[in-house]
Parts: structure tokens; sequence; C-alpha cells
């Protein structure tokens, strides 16, 4: 059996480097380091010359010395229907929705559409150093077996469902509650656990979701309790005014949620930038995960999430790019934008932390950390490889660099896809072997 030594710098993270440098002990860093790779899985890191003298002949080493080698990037909110809407003129949210993405939605009930996309967006996660994604499909259920099928044949590991909606929006972007329900049930039954897939119950948000329809969505999550569950919640003032017309009886629009028993520890809650005081305590109670799209609650104008409140509340949190309210695919370019809100705020987000929130902070939010998110042996070798000096401006900039978080920190702030230098998924180069 042929197993693969990566040679480079390595970066990997054992917990949250709270304090930046001086969190030494949450973070490995090897100058000169080795990851051995066998079957997909990660069997040893350390210094590259004691891995060298400890194998064989039948050991393939690929040298990626002076780049950065870290686990792949996790992003934990992302439409893959909407690589077509990216960069579409619009106000705020309803109108974003409402003139662009409900009518590029419905392009996925036309065939061959939802193979070529579902392509397209595998490629340009690859193409970012993305390795995992925890993804909205569209209401079709084609749009989801796309979607799996390819991330199966890749080996990628991705958290994805079928979009659940049957009120507020176009009828070609329409399900009912019971269609809603059993498509999920019968793409769980697919899809959940084939090779590196796993599902996620998917009811858009409460605006498009009828109280029947949250009632089904609830009723899947206690059927699978397993599963993961993703939403949008508070991210614009005249979604939740909507949602307070709709729920009258509910105290707030995440009481909804709560109420339909669709909170948990599994669930991702896309925004949570609107939040009262009683909400924010309902979600950290619950152990849901707010998550933080900086580059969409920019394009979108929603407004800036407050890391460091909703920390201090204990609520677990995630970072995402939110594709196509978000404009871009890169987790560098959402770093940078993140870090912009919240210094806009008086918050410090230190690099270490950034690259942490990246990998193994988004892989806990996800709860798998025991699979992607480190380079702990036995997880899954999902590995970036990031070139620091990937563009004219990064490399003058790099002369003055004298520190690893000087150089995430630069990598963050003008990095972008030039700087990822390779990806391996499982183990395999998927990078080098894009054809365009
Ligand atoms: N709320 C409901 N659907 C969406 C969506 O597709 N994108 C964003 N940003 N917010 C939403
Ligand atoms: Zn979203």
């Amino acid at each position: 059996m042929t197993e693969l030594l990566l040679r480079g710098r390595i970066l990997t993270f054992h917990d949250e480097p709270l304090h930046g440098e001086a969190s030494a002990e949450t973070f490995t860093y090897l100058e000169d380091g080795g990851l051995l790779i066998r079957d997909g899985k990660i069997v040893a890191i350390d210094d590259y010359a004691k891995l060298r003298a400890g194998e064989g002949r039948n050991v393939e080493i690929i040298d990626h010395h002076p780049y950065l080698i870290m686990p792949g990037f996790i992003d934990c909110h992302i439409h893959y229907p909407q690589m077509q809407v990216v960069g579409s003129y619009a106000g705020a949210l309803m109108e974003w929705l409402d003139r662009y993405t409900f009518v590029e939605e419905q392009k996925f009930s036309n065939q061959g559409h939802p193979e070529r996309i579902a392509s397209a967006f595998f490629d340009e996660l690859i193409r970012h150093g993305t390795t995992t994604a925890a993804a909205y499909c569209s209401v079709h259920k084609a749009s989801v077996q796309a979607f799996f099928t390819e991330a199966h044949r890749r080996n990628m590991r991705m958290v994805a469902g079928k979009v659940m909606m049957d009120r507020n929006a176009p009828p070609g972007l329409l399900d009912t509650p019971q269609s809603g329900y059993d498509d999920s049930k019968a793409l769980i039954e697919e899809w959940h656990g084939k090779g590196r897939q796993l599902y996620a119950i998917t009811p858009r948000f409460a605006p498009t979701s009828s109280p029947e329809q949250l009632e089904m969505s609830g009723a899947l999550v206690r059927e699978f309790p397993d599963m993961h569950v993703q939403t949008h919640l508070c991210e614009n003032t005249a979604e939740i005014a909507f949602v307070a017309e709709l729920f009258p009886w509910s105290r707030d629009y995440t009481q909804v949620y709560e109420h339909y028993g669709l909170l948990g520890p599994k669930t991702l809650l896309g925004h949570c930038i609107h939040l009262s005081d009683a909400e924010v305590s309902t979600i950290a109670n619950s152990g849901s995960i707010a998550v933080f799209c900086p580059t969409s609650n920019l394009f979108i104008g929603s407004g800036l999430f407050d890391l460091a409140r909703l920390r201090a509340s204990h609520v677990r949190n995630a970072i995402a790019t939110d594709i196509g309210g978000g404009t871009s695919y890169s987790m560098l370019r959402t770093l940078d934008e993140g870090y912009k809100i919240l210094n806009i705020q008086g918050q410090r987000y230190h690099p270490l932390r950034s690259f942490y929130q990246v990998t193994l902070g988004n892989a806990r939010a996800l709860s798998l950390e025991d699979s992607i998110g480190s380079f702990v042996p036995g997880t899954e070798a999902d590995c970036v490889v990031l070139d620091a000096r990937a563009t004219p401006a990064m490399r003058i900039r790099m002369e003055t660099v004298e520190t690893l978080v000087e150089e995430l920190m630069l990598m963050q702030t003008i990095g972008d896809d030039r700087a990822i230098a390779e990806v391996y998924v499982a183990g395999v180069p998927a990078k080098s072997i894009l054809v365009n």
C-alpha cells in the first residue's frame, strides 16, 4: 500500500487560540514538517526527517516547501444554486431574494442544469481551498441528487439538504409540507452516511415555510436526531417584521424555530445579526450555532455580526461565505471582511483565531471534529497548501513579514484563490488536476 508523505511548513490547531500568540499550546507549527497519509487518512504528523527515517520505499513524497500546509477550509453556509446570483444589483434581502434568487433557483427544475452547476460548484470550492461545506440545494429533489452525486464522485465531505419552502415564493419554487417531508426523508435514506455525505434538514427560513411545514421539519428532526439542521435567522429587519406578522403568537423569530423543535447542537443558524437578549439566550441554551457570513452581510447590507456579544453569552459560532449573497468563495476573503466587520465594532480578531475558525473551529461547529479540521491521526486527510507569495503584491509584502502570524494576516488580507497552491481531498491532489 503506497503511502503519501507531504513535506512543508505545517500548521494545525488543537483548540481555539483565544490569546493569540500567547496560546502556543493550542496549535502545532512545524517548520519542516511531514504529514503521512494512508487510505485517505492522516497516519502521523511530525518533523519531516523523523517521518522519513521511519518509512520504507513505498512512500511517495511531495515537497511543498516553502508553502504552508493546513487542514482544508470549511464553509458552514453556502447556496450552491446561487452561483449565477453572485453580484446581483439589489437593495436589501427581500428584494434580492424576489428579484434574483427566487428567479435563479427555479432553473434547477431544468434538465441538466443542476448537474452542470454542481460540477462548477465543486471546482470552485477546490480552487479556493474549501474541502467541506454545509450547503443549501434548491427546493427540487434533483438539485440534491446532482449535488451529492458529484460530491460523492469527488469523495468530498459535504453536509447538504433540500430546501423546504411552501409559501411566499414563486409557484415554481414551492413544495408542500408533505412533499417536503417525503422528499427529505427519501434523500436522507439515499445519501446520509453514503461515503462522506451527510444530510441537513433544511427549512429555508420562517417566512417561506407554513406552520405545517415547520411542524413536519420538526418531525424529521425527531425521527433523525443525528441530522444537521440549517436555516436563516434574523438577517434583516424587514425579514424580522415579516416573521412577527406571520407568527403573531411568537415572542420573537428565534422562538418560532424553538417552538417547532428545530434548535439544537447540530442546528446552523445563518446570520444571527439582529437578536434580542432573549433570543441570544435561547440560542445559547439550545447549543445551536450562529453562522457569521461577512461578505454577504456587507453586500446585502444586512448589518454587523456581533461576535463578542454572542461569545460572552456562550453562543457557538462559525464562519461562512453565503454564496450567492456572499461575494467570494474564498475563506481568505471571508476572513478579511470578517476582520473588518469586527474591527469596526472595536472587536479584535487575531489571525490565529481566524485560521482556527476556518479549520477546527468550523469542524467543531459542524460536530465533525473527529473527522475533519485538524491533522489528528485517524482523521480524514483534507489539506490546503497555502502560498503567501502567490501574487506580486503578496511577494513584495512578504519581504517585510517576519512571523507566522504576520504571514497569516497577509494571506487573509490580500490572498485569494491564487494563494491556494494545492488541495488534497482524502489524500488525493484535487486542485492541480482541475482542467480550467
Ligand atoms: N434568507 C432566506 N433565504 C436566503 C438566501 O438564499 N440567502 C440569504 N442571504 N438569506 C436568505
Ligand atoms: Zn444563506
